[in-house]
């Protein structure tokens, strides 16, 4: 085959993702005492697809119980959220749940879905395009955590934001509260918010959820390390680590941890990392809140609890906050 002159040595470029920034956080935390990943390196094309089997697991009751409240409640959320409301998701997914939204609510008029997979952001903003024409789609591709610039929205509409999934819980409390703090000043004087969050629970009933018989959630764990592997060109050998996954009480949060069985030295980012036989990396945190917790929350984040919803077996929580 002959290779047309004007290609003849024109190297090809190949778009990389700049994984400095990533190497970074990533040293800093397993250099850390103890070590530590940021939960959202989980969500990788192979972890974005666990964590779906994970919402479907017997023991993850977490989306079920929210999909339950919403089903039950959209009418209520409608009549508070008033019309010409436009929708702020932050981390959008796959979509589900905006749909139950945009039915009940009256002429809505806008959705900003917010999400740092420019993929699936995409696929979904095309879809409701197409099945809500009179709704204007405003995806904006950023990282939800860090301060945010609204795209310009229909004149005289109200921002309602959508936080679901009880991802607040995966905040440290005091971030949980400036990072609310922020969207509230994103919906703005006369803007609400719909939050879900998950409910302190028993042991038992935690412990399950997050290790679970099929050993989904282990995997959606270990996978983190096949991720460093893959993009930071680390060696870790994911024989040797295992899920832990454990209700600690008196912080009222689940942790989840990988656990070296072995003594090591593991390569990551070209820096060798020791492990003692038994250490672990702490990868999540999921709070669960009571509902004195839940109030300071909510009002250190200048926000007024109007309405709290339950599933019937009051294992989660869906919030309707007003901005004070
Ligand atoms: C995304 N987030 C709310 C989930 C949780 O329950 O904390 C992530 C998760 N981790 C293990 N299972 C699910």
């Amino acid at each position: 085959m002959t290779v047309p002159a004007s290609r003849q040595g024109v190297p090809r470029i190949v778009a990389r993702p700049d994984t400095r920034p990533m190497r970074e956080e990533v040293l800093r935390g397993l250099e850390s005492e103890p070590k530590t990943l940021p939960p959202k390196l989980f969500y990788d094309e192979t972890g974005a697809h666990l964590f779906e089997q994970i919402c479907e697991l017997p023991e993850y009751y977490l989306t079920r119980a929210e999909l339950e409240i919403l089903r039950a409640r959209s009418g209520e959320i409608a009549e508070l959220a008033g019309p010409r409301v436009a929708l702020l998701e932050y981390g959008s997914g796959a979509g589900v749940k905006i749909r139950l939204l945009l039915n009940a609510l009256e002429t809505p008029a806008a959705y900003v879905p917010i999400d740092i997979s420019r993929e699936q952001l995409g696929r979904v903003s095309r879809e409701l395009h197409a099945e809500y024409p009179g709704v204007a789609i405003r995806p904006l591709n950023a990282d939800y955590t860090l301060p945010l610039a609204v795209p310009p929205l229909p004149e005289g509409s109200r921002r309602v934001a959508f936080f679901p999934g009880s991802t607040i819980g995966n905040f440290h409390p005091m971030e949980a509260a400036i990072f609310l703090g922020r969207v509230r000043r994103a919906v703005g004087k006369g803007g609400a918010l719909i939050l879900g969050v998950d409910r302190r629970k028993n042991a038992t009933t935690l412990n399950a959820a997050y290790d679970d018989s099929a050993g989904v959630t282990a995997a959606f764990n270990l996978n983190i390390l096949a991720r460093l592997n893959r993009d930071l060109h680390a060696h870790f050998d994911l024989r040797t680590f295992e899920h832990r996954a454990f209700f600690n009480s008196r912080a009222s949060r689940v942790e989840m941890h990988l656990v070296s069985t072995v003594e090591q030295i593991v390569m990551v980012g070209g820096e060798p990392i020791h492990f003692d036989k038994g250490e672990t990396i702490w990868t999540e945190s999921s709070y669960k809140y009571d509902r004195a917790r839940l109030e300071e929350l909510i009002e250190t984040a200048g926000f007024r609890l109007r309405e709290l919803w339950t599933n019937r077996k009051r294992q989660f929580w869906v919030a309707y906050l007003e901005a004070v």
